[in-house]
């Protein structure tokens, strides 16, 4: 069992490994020897360019391999590719700091993932207004409330920021997080934007060994192969009424995602739980992803594996980044365009 300093150790060389692999510059924000001699005997540091810098006058001048923790204020000379943080007790203060005085895009600032621990519920009043909007006929929802909060949070962000395009939802079942998505939209002045829908409203297909939702669900004795078939077309059409600039496309999204094509996304909601349909669709949404833009599964972090029943939905999206680096928010199922 590894202790909370050892897997904080590994996990930012970890990141620090992935921007030397990426040939970055890389700017460490807090004097942490821990760290720093771990780099440093793996051999990564002295073939990395990197500088450490430390607010903390206590702390600047002190020797780190062939180099001496500097200011801050050395970062825009240095033009760093990325800045890890290593300071965890300080790291939403220094977060914000990297971006707002030093200019550094917000993915590329690598934080300690306690940073980014999300509470499951959130007290914001349009939150929790958007939540209430809901009508209690519809069924469905998200795995668990955390990601409600993150797709709240997601949409703020791409609307204050702003990133130009559509949200899509992959995964309807009856449109309640459609009816979210556009409830929040409006809510934030934003409903001229287009929301587009994909589902096949034909409940899970299932027809690849990896797609593993239904059998999982079977396995635990939860039910037959009857999943998400109480919908239609129209009864989504009929739950979402009040909203204009909604698209619905039916069908399987492994034929449908090609409606893509041409259109700009600013974030895309994953909820289709199976392998194969997570799987085809990736790579046509992050084509046309606005950089910035969102990628939020329902199912990627193990809590919201849902029992083990969404894994192929995991599965997809780890595949995918093999090949498709996207910043990803420690312990969240978020992940942006970089
Ligand atoms: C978990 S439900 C979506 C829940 C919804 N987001 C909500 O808020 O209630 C999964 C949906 O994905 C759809 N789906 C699964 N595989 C699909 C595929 N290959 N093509 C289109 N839709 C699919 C199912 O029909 C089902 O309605």
């Amino acid at each position: 069992m590894k202790t909370e300093t050892e897997q904080f150790v590994q996990e930012m060389a970890d990141i620090a490994i992935t921007c030397f692999m990426q040939n970055q510059r890389v700017t460490f924000w807090g004097y942490c020897p821990e760290v720093l001699i771990h780099l440093a005997r793996s051999g990564l540091l002295p073939r990395m360019p990197f500088q450490v810098v430390d607010d903390r006058t206590a702390c600047q001048g002190k020797p780190v391999f062939t180099a001496n923790v500097e200011s801050p204020d050395q970062i825009p000379s240095f033009r760093p590719d990325a800045v890890i943080i290593l300071d965890p007790a300080r790291a939403m203060q220094i977060y914000e700091t990297a971006v707002e005085q030093y200019g550094i895009k917000p993915t590329k600032v690598f934080a300690p993932k306690e940073m980014w621990r999300q509470e499951d519920h959130c007290d914001d009043p349009l939150y929790l207004d958007c939540l209430r909007s809901i009508p209690s006929s519809i069924r469905g929802g998200l795995s668990i409330p955390r990601v409600a909060v993150h797709l709240f949070q997601a949409l703020v962000y791409v609307v204050k920021h702003p990133i130009d395009g559509e949200v899509l939802n992959l995964g309807i079942y009856q449109g309640w997080s459609m009816y979210f998505i556009c409830s929040l939209l409006k809510k934030l002045g934003n409903d001229s934007r287009a929301v587009l829908g994909f589902d096949s409203f034909a409940g899970m297909l299932g027809d690849h060994e990896r797609d593993c939702f239904c059998e999982h669900q079977i396995a635990l004795g939860k039910t037959g192969r009857n999943f998400f078939k109480d919908t239609s077309l129209a009864l989504c059409r009929e739950h979402l009424r009040d909203f204009g600039h909604v698209t619905i496309i039916d069908g399987n999204i492994c034929d449908t995602i090609q409606a893509v094509k041409g259109r700009k996304v600013a974030l895309a909601l994953f909820d289709m739980d199976d392998y194969s349909a997570t799987r085809a669709a990736l790579p046509e949404v992050y084509a046309h992803l606005a950089p910035g833009g969102v990628i939020l599964h329902d199912h990627f972090t193990f809590d919201t594996l849902c029992e083990g029943a969404c894994v192929g939905q995991r599965l997809a999206m780890r595949e995918f980044l093999a090949d498709h680096p996207m910043f990803h928010l420690h312990g969240t199922n978020v992940f942006l365009k970089i």
